[in-house]
């Protein structure tokens, strides 16, 4: 006879936290959101941390080199998508890795023989004024000299005059050699007055500019995640198809962590994936595994040796795998069964295993939920792809500003290795949409709304660190009728634009 769970599958709206002693110490501003991203045994320290619980979903539509380092900046970390060639993920595997902080590829670039109107067209792609002019045209291309806004007058001069008329040619530029520090870079940038500090090789080639707008936020990402060398740390998706071509060239670019993507995670497929990589590399390639719903699914991806399990099937919010295959689990029951079966496989065994919740994620209270419920940390695909960082297109869509979403079931991404059953190599039918989101401004500013609200509800539950958080919440299911009573009721609301507060 088939087995029946005894409770209903849940989702987090179904919950809430009350409140537990807080002291006068608990302060938003002493919550420690350091949390494990890999296996550790009882005592030591996990090989790998976060800053900040968030990973951003392996899907086309979310991680991309851009999402990862933005996500450093602040502490967490992108694992940018599999579906693409080998070759295109690890080379944004290796900008991510040789991105360093403050020195920045120049995206506007022209030869010395275009025009002003060409000028204009760029600056209006870019959104940047300054203009490296190199004998190529390329961002390392031999540097003659740069235009700035003040190098000409668009009233005055006709749209055909060239650029080697009005640049600011190399000899009247100041300019670092290649090897400068940060620091001594600020200081030229401050001493010389200027904005712009391009950053020339030894060939005469540009290598980087250092500007003086980016100073002030390089100071303001205290929680940024460096890896030993100072890079940012970023993680990589990887299927169970074309691992043995794929995790050697992503070692290779520096990815720090890797995660099997899938649908569906309990399954002979990732076993092997798990050992061919541990018979390569012993333990130091860090691998997640997933996605699973329960204490079987876990206890056999922990078995199988993945550094930490992800949960979550038919959660997420492009995701129509429930309507098409019947088959996933409330995402609140996944992860409080799966974080039961993880702290005694933890009794038992002494090894710690980091669960990561994915998916179907709405609210900002639906992570510290999770996270109350057992989860280390938490990925998010439609939270990211509303920002600038993400790769989709930002449109005009009924006058409101969106960006694109699709998932990674979808005709749009076809990644049928995500779907993968072992059968041929396509994708069958589709287990998620093409879409549009709200779109929301800079990660920068969003991530630090998310986590304040995290450290507050936090303290209101008496924990300065998830650990505690974990440990002490008292969680509560709410009846349908209390969950009306949580939003506004009873009153006129004064904002009628019907914007949905999150
Ligand atoms: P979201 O944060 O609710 O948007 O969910 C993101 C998660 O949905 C991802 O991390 C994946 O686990 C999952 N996902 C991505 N693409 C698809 C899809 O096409 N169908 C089903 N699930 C998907």
């Amino acid at each position: 006879m088939a087995k029946y769970f005894d409770e209903p599958s849940r989702t987090f709206s179904e919950y809430l936290l009350v409140p537990g002693y807080s002291s006068v110490e608990c302060l938003p501003g002493k919550v420690d959101l350091q949390t494990p991203a890999a296996r550790f045994r009882r005592g030591q320290e996990p090989p790998l941390k976060m800053n900040i619980p968030f990973t951003s979903a392996i899907m086309q539509s979310v991680s991309d080199d851009k999402m990862a380092i933005a996500l450093a900046k602040e502490g967490g970390i992108s694992f940018v998508f599999a579906s693409q060639s080998v070759e295109s993920q690890s080379a944004m595997i290796s900008r991510v890795k040789s991105y360093k902080a403050g020195f920045v590829k120049s995206d506007s670039n022209i030869r010395p023989d275009q025009t002003l109107a060409d000028i204009l067209k760029l600056k209006e792609q870019s959104g940047h004024s300054t203009v490296a002019v190199t004998d190529d045209g390329t961002a390392d291309g031999r540097v003659l000299g740069i235009v700035t806004s003040r190098d000409y007058r668009v009233s005055r001069m006709s749209p055909d005059t060239k650029v080697e008329e009005f640049m600011t040619p190399l000899a009247s530029l100041i300019y670092a050699e290649e090897g400068v520090s940060l620091s001594e870079a600020n200081d030229m940038l401050w001493d010389h007055k200027l904005n712009a500090l391009p950053i020339v090789d030894r060939k005469g080639k540009l290598t980087h500019f250092v500007f003086r707008k980016d100073y002030e936020s390089h100071k303001a990402n205290p929680l940024e995640l460096l890896d030993k060398d100072k890079r940012y740390v970023v993680g990589a998706g990887i299927n169970t198809r074309d691992y043995k071509e794929r995790v050697p060239a992503l070692v290779e670019a520096g990815a720090d962590v890797l995660c099997i993507d899938s649908s569906e995670g309990f399954s002979e497929w990732q076993k092997l994936t798990l050992e061919w990589v541990r018979k390569q590399y012993g333990g130091s390639v860090k691998v997640g595994a997933g996605n699973v719903v329960d204490r079987e699914g876990f206890r056999f991806l922990a078995e199988a040796g993945a550094d930490f399990i992800k949960i979550g099937i038919g959660g997420g919010s492009i995701c129509i795998t429930r309507e098409q295959k019947g088959i996933g689990r409330g995402q609140a029951t996944a992860v409080m069964e799966v974080a039961q079966a993880r702290n005694e496989y933890f009794e038992e065994t002494g090894v710690y295993i980091p669960l990561c919740s994915d998916g179907g994620l709405v609210y900002d209270y639906h992570m510290t939920i999770a996270l109350a419920m057992g989860a280390d940390f938490l990925m998010l695909g439609r939270y990211f792809a509303r920002f600038d960082e993400s790769p989709g297109a930002k449109l005009n869509v009924g006058g409101n500003y969106v960006k694109e979403y699709w998932g990674e079931g979808s005709n749009r991404a076809r990644n049928w290795q995500r779907y993968d059953m072992g059968g041929e190599a396509k994708l069958s039918f589709e287990e998620g949409v093409d879409s549009y989101v709200p779109y929301a401004g800079a990660l920068k500013d969003n991530i630090a709304l998310s986590l304040n609200k995290i450290r507050s509800t936090m303290c209101n539950c008496g924990a300065l660190d998830i650990s505690t958080l974990q440990k002490s919440a008292k969680i509560t299911l709410v009846s349908a009728t209390s969950i009306v009573e949580g939003g506004a009721h009873d009153v006129i609301l004064k904002d009628s634009s019907g914007n949905v507060v999150r």
